[in-house]
């Protein structure tokens, strides 16, 4: 057990944003209660969801003023009750949609921790437990992508999009990615096979011209608003498949008159939270595909860009401002 009461950590004191978020000093660390642990945090990863929350876009998300942060990684230090498989000493990465993880401390139901990987550093498991598994349920169960097949991968310089670049290509198939210009280079070195401006005007004549007039077999959609039409658009007639995950740029409708006359495609959602919840046995599916990417290769320690804690508004602007490339941490 920490023998510490209080703690540092970013209060989100408004939903408006990066700039809502405040670092105090005083606040309480947390105990585990029943089938949970407290995980003395050495890296806090940083997600669009934290931009979500923040701005109160997150459906059924945390009201301010809340303690930020959904994925923490560091040592266990003290279990809660009825937890067997975890002891204090261990290093894990655990996440809770409820916050707390950009603190010095995070408690986080035990089963939504993970052991970091032998050999890795704590800060270099950040994506495991949210981006990669998210990447891959879009790719895998939900996509259903097959060598030789053609995704496009919006978002691809990003923490989610990198993994889905290594992992699409693992699995055979010609990458198209879309990232803002300053990231081709990136996106490329990871395998893409074509990067396109995702700040141009027509993606969607770019895919199709990429793909004679086909049509991607799968999108990988995180970004909504007007690109959700541009992702229709872009994807193959009756076999084609668009997997929606975010909507980093706004919402976005579709109509079932759009499906019948102008998209006729799948449409499926995703959010790795519910999946977890809902269909525990895919999850547990997923997981275990993941650790056979990681024992291959295809997955490595991550290499996040680090922020002390006290630039957490900084970190969250930057991600929301698009300027950022990859997996981003704060340190506490
Ligand atoms: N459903 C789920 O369970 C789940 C889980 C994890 C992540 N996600 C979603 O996956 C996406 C990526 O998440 P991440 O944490 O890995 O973030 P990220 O990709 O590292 O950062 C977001 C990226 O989205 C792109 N983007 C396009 N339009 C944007 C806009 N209007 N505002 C901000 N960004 C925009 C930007 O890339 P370019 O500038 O290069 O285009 C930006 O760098 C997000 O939409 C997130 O909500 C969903």
């Amino acid at each position: 057990m920490s023998s510490r009461i209080t703690m540092r950590a970013l209060l989100q004191t408004s939903l408006n944003g990066p700039q809502g978020l405040r670092l105090i000093t005083g606040a309480p660390v947390p105990n585990p209660g029943p089938n949970e642990v407290l995980i003395r945090v050495t890296a806090a990863g940083v997600n669009f969801v934290d931009i979500s929350q923040a701005r109160g876009t997150f459906a059924g998300g945390p009201q301010p003023p809340y303690l930020a942060g959904i994925e923490g990684a560091g040592e266990v230090t003290a279990v809660g009750e009825g937890v067997a498989d975890l002891e204090p000493g261990t290093h894990v990465i655990g996440t809770s949609i409820k916050g707390g993880a950009f603190a010095e401390y995070i408690v986080v139901p035990a089963a939504a921790a993970l052991p970091v990987p032998t050999g890795w550093g704590d800060e270099q498991a950040l994506g495991l437990a949210v981006n990669w598994p998210t990447a891959l349920a879009a790719l895998k169960p939900l996509g259903g992508v097959t060598a030789g097949q053609t995704v496009l991968i919006h978002a691809a310089a990003g923490g989610t999009g990198q993994a889905a670049v290594k992992m699409a290509k693992h699995y055979g198939a010609t990458v198209i990615a879309t990232a803002s210009p300053g990231k081709h280079e990136v996106v490329r070195a990871l395998g893409a096979d074509h990067v396109i401006d995702s700040r141009g005007t027509d993606i969607a004549a770019d895919v199709l011209r990429l793909t004679d007039g086909a049509g991607a077999d799968l999108v990988l959609e995180s970004v909504g608003g007007a690109a959700l039409d541009a992702s229709l658009a872009a994807t193959k007639r009756v076999t084609g498949r668009v997997v929606v995950y975010g909507l980093a740029g706004g919402e976005a409708a579709i109509t079932n008159w759009e499906l019948v006359y102008k998209h006729q495609i799948h449409v499926t959602g995703l959010n790795i939270g519910i999946l977890t919840q809902a269909a525990p046995q895919l999850f547990g599916e997923v997981m275990g595909q993941l650790s056979e990417l990681l024992a291959a290769g295809v997955l490595g320690p991550g290499q996040p860009t680090t922020y002390a804690l006290t630039e957490g508004p900084k970190a969250l602007t930057e991600l929301e401002a698009r300027t950022t490339v990859g997996k981003l941490a704060l340190l506490p």
